[in-house]
């Protein structure tokens, strides 16, 4: 038997990366910082997919003793698995200048985690280690997500104000989703492409070039059961989806929350939808329920290069100056249309 022409194979995020940098949309060092993330990404996939059977279930901390995480949240052991992947992958590989998460109350400089003499390099990384930590549990799709940033020339030892930057400056971002597979999708600003985890190669392979997100859709997704927090702009928003076909949006929508962020943005890349955390009356005090920095802009980036639209109801999400590591603000991503929609609600409805 004659070996396939190259072309017919699938092509490794290793190959795309390559074809990528030739095409001039990265330089080698964002390539082999992407290369590291995904390699931690594959190592928390094997820890969540252990399950039970890892000990990697429940609570972290001590019996009775929770840990908290700065947003108030307990955490859960996997919240801090995924953090020490991450931190442990990135520490020596050279092209970070700092670091941020969502599991650790400031930034880092790399310095303080490389072991001694590893170079440090030109990019911030933020990430969600574990999104939908409520899931883990309950063996429902969890996530990390993460966004790239410029370290500003001439800093070396980066502070949490370096990492403030608009969603707009962000060179690179993506998610990867542990379900039913493993699939990591990634923008470095030209296009969306989604990865599958072969589990038996190790490796993961391009299984969609160019994600696009149809404009229209009839599929919402939001937490109901804080519905009665809400604000008038919501308010008025939903109760025009669920009048369905005889009311003035003139079509029956059907609904769906997985409550992990991954998952819902992942069914919207792939077949349309909106996603949104708008204000409520229990978190309008901390701005929002989603963070801006980790969550909401790296999805909006992604969102975006596949022809959705993102927005915090009140104007474009990479386009909001950040004030905070940890900032929250309230989301409406996916079919650039059904956005649009919300944001008009918003104007209408004070
Ligand atoms: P995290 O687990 O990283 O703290 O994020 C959880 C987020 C997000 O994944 C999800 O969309 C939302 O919280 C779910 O909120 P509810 O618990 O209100 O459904
Ligand atoms: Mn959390
Ligand atoms: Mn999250
Ligand atoms: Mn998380």
């Amino acid at each position: 038997l004659s070996p396939a022409p190259l072309s017919s194979n699938p092509i490794s995020l290793t190959r795309f990366l390559i074809e990528e940098q030739r095409a001039g949309h990265l330089g080698p060092d964002l390539r082999l910082l992407i290369e590291v993330v995904a390699r931690a990404c594959k190592r928390i996939s094997i820890e969540v997919g252990k399950g039970a059977l890892g000990g990697v279930l429940g609570d972290a901390g001590s019996p009775g003793v929770g840990s908290i995480n700065i947003q108030g949240e307990a955490q859960k052991k996997l919240d801090v698995i995924a953090n020490d992947v991450l931190l442990e992958a990135n520490a020596w590989g050279g092209h970070l200048a700092g670091l941020a998460s969502e599991e650790m109350d400031h930034s880092m400089p790399i310095t303080d985690i490389s072991p001694d003499g590893s170079p440090s390099g030109n990019y911030l990384l933020l990430f969600d280690p574990l999104d939908g930590s409520s899931n883990i549990d309950v063996n429902i799709s969890v996530g990390t997500i993460f966004s790239v940033l410029r370290c500003p020339d001439g800093v070396t030892t980066p502070g949490d104000e370096h990492f403030l930057q608009p969603g707009t400056a962000q060179v690179a971002a993506g998610y990867c989703t542990y379900g039913p597979n493993t699939t990591l999708v990634l923008t470095v600003g030209h296009g969306t492409h989604a990865f599958t985890l072969d589990r038996e190669v190790g490796g993961f392979m391009l299984t969609t070039r160019g994600m696009r997100i149809p404009e229209e859709t009839k599929e919402f997704a939001v937490n109901m059961s804080n519905q009665r927090h809400w604000q008038p702009p919501m308010q008025a928003y939903v109760a025009d989806l669920l009048a369905g076909s005889t009311g003035p949006r003139g079509k029956d929508f059907n609904m769906r929350w997985v409550a992990s962020m991954v998952a819902d943005v992942h069914r919207i890349l792939t077949r349309g939808g909106i996603f949104s955390y708008p204000l409520d009356a229990k978190c309008a005090a901390k701005g929002g329920r989603l963070r801006l920095m980790y969550e909401a802009n790296p999805m909006a980036f992604l969102v975006e290069q596949a022809g959705g639209a993102a927005s915090t109801g009140r104007g474009r999400m990479l386009e909001v100056q950040p004030e905070g590591l940890h900032q929250r603000i309230p989301v409406f991503l996916g079919s650039a249309g059904e956005v649009e929609v919300a944001a008009r609600y918003h104007r209408e409805h004070g």
